[in-house]
């Protein structure tokens, strides 16, 4: 199995070049279902989870050609409207694909997810969205199994909880529904709202984009059609990552093809840290704090601070001047990081959603495991400003989401190397 090996106490210096957002792309590959006829999407990641969903699509019987950062999808040839197991196992966010196909099949299996490192996520959200818009739905052998035999029709849907994925099922399903469907609570992330656009260019039209509250007139049964290429926004979480790179190894870097509005919490988070910033349109450059001051984070969703930002601040604040605190609000389990962390040398107590982070004079490099994406990502950033040589196990969480990883920083001076035990 592949493993990272980084040497870390080095000062790092140059570009990076941020992809495309792997959660904006998800949806928007599911999307695609909506339409019988090709849709070309650009700005790809190229990373496991977009090669995964895209091999879901192509059993289902869409005909998909796929290049590095391109792909070219067809769903006019759709057979299939049953999403395997061995599939939505591997990921679960295939369970996007329920809203677009029972939207547009007017019946779908989907497989139940399963369990998940960073807590139970359940998918009880989902359903209740599409069962507002008259799906039948059962549970059938580890399958949730949805029928509309008259197609979907518009109606209200309440959400008690704010969710991004359900939230993203419950458009993709109105959009080929007859009438109107208003979304209350819905979720604003800035990849909620690149689908809206996609959906609303489409053919659904859709109102309070960007907004809690959603209105998509469906296009009753039309299939949608995406004329022009999607280019899939700049991933924020990726671009909040290198971020934390340079706050934690006190390194000057820019980052190319950023929405810079996407990552203002990141942005001032790092600010009170002592870190600061060089803002233009889609770059920006960190300049590293003389020393990082401690931090305060509670989770929350867009435009609040980000869960999938937590363990990369964690790690910063592991070399903060004072103790600093992360409350995590959002996935009851995203604390994997602390004891790999603290295998590194860190001094973190946990106390239910609350992490107390002490600071420590340094990291020292040891042998830590990966245990979902971000906290791989967490261990990669503290790796990086670790004493000698950290080795990082299991390693295939990064590559579900951190597009060319070591490419690019070994391009900006860092000591990493994957290597196979
Ligand atoms: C999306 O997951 C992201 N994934 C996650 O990123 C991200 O952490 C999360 O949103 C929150 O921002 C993708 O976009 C593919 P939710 P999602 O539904 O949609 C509860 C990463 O590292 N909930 O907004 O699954 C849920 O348990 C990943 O890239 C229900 O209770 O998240 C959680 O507590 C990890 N019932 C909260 O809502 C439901 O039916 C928010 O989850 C659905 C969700």
């Amino acid at each position: 199995m592949d493993y990272l090996e980084i040497e870390g106490g080095y000062r790092l210096n140059g570009e990076v070049t941020i992809s495309g957002a792997k959660n904006a792309a998800l949806p928007i590959i599911a999307a695609t279902i909506l339409s019988d006829k090709a849709v070309v999407l650009k700005n790809l990641p190229n990373v496991v989870d977009i090669r995964t969903l895209l091999k879901l699509l192509a059993m289902l019987g869409a005909k998909v050609e796929h290049s590095d950062t391109e792909a070219k999808i067809d769903c006019s040839s759709i057979t299939s409207t049953k999403a395997v197991y061995e599939i939505v196992a591997q990921m679960r966010a295939s369970i996007l694909v329920l809203g677009p196909l029972l939207g547009r099949f007017k019946h779908c299996e989907v497989s139940l997810p399963g369990g998940c490192a960073i807590g139970q996520r359940p998918i009880d959200l989902h359903i209740k969205a599409v069962e507002a818009l008259g799906a039948e739905v059962s549970l059938e052998h580890g399958y949730v199994v949805a029928k509309a035999k008259n197609g979907l029709k518009g109606n209200k849907i309440i959400f008690d909880k704010i969710t991004v994925g359900g939230t993203e099922n419950a458009v993709m399903a109105a959009a080929m529904a007859e009438g109107v469907t208003e979304i209350v609570n819905a979720a604003k992330e800035p990849e909620v709202v690149q689908l809206c656009e996609m959906l609303d260019m489409g053919g659904a039209k859709i109102e309070g984009i960007g907004s809690s509250r959603l209105k998509i007139h469906g296009t009753n049964g039309k299939p949608l059609e995406f004329k022009e290429p999607i280019e899939i926004i700049p991933d924020r979480i990726e671009a909040g990552t290198y971020l934390c790179v340079g706050a934690i190894t006190k390194s000057e870097i820019t980052l190319k093809n950023v929405n810079t509005e996407h990552i203002q919490t990141s942005i001032e988070k790092l600010e009170s840290m002592g870190c600061s910033f060089n803002i233009k349109k889609d770059e920006i450059t960190i300049f590293p704090a003389k020393e990082l001051e401690s931090v305060n984070i509670v989770t929350a969703e867009y435009p609040g601070f980000p869960t999938d930002m937590q363990a990369q601040f964690m790690a910063v604040a592991t070399l903060a001047n004072k103790e600093s605190l992360i409350e995590e609000r959002l996935f009851e389990n995203r604390f994997m990081h602390v004891s790999e962390l603290n295998r590194l040398g860190a001094d973190i107590w946990l106390k239910g959603n609350v992490a107390a982070v002490r600071p420590v004079k340094e990291l020292i490099g040891a042998e830590v495991m990966a245990t979902d994406l971000r906290a791989s990502s967490a261990l990669v950033i503290a790796a990086l400003a670790a004493k000698g040589v950290t080795k990082i196990r299991r390693i295939y969480h990064l590559d579900r989401g951190y597009d060319r990883l070591e490419e690019k920083l070994s391009k900006i001076g860092a000591k990493v190397v994957r290597k196979k035990s």
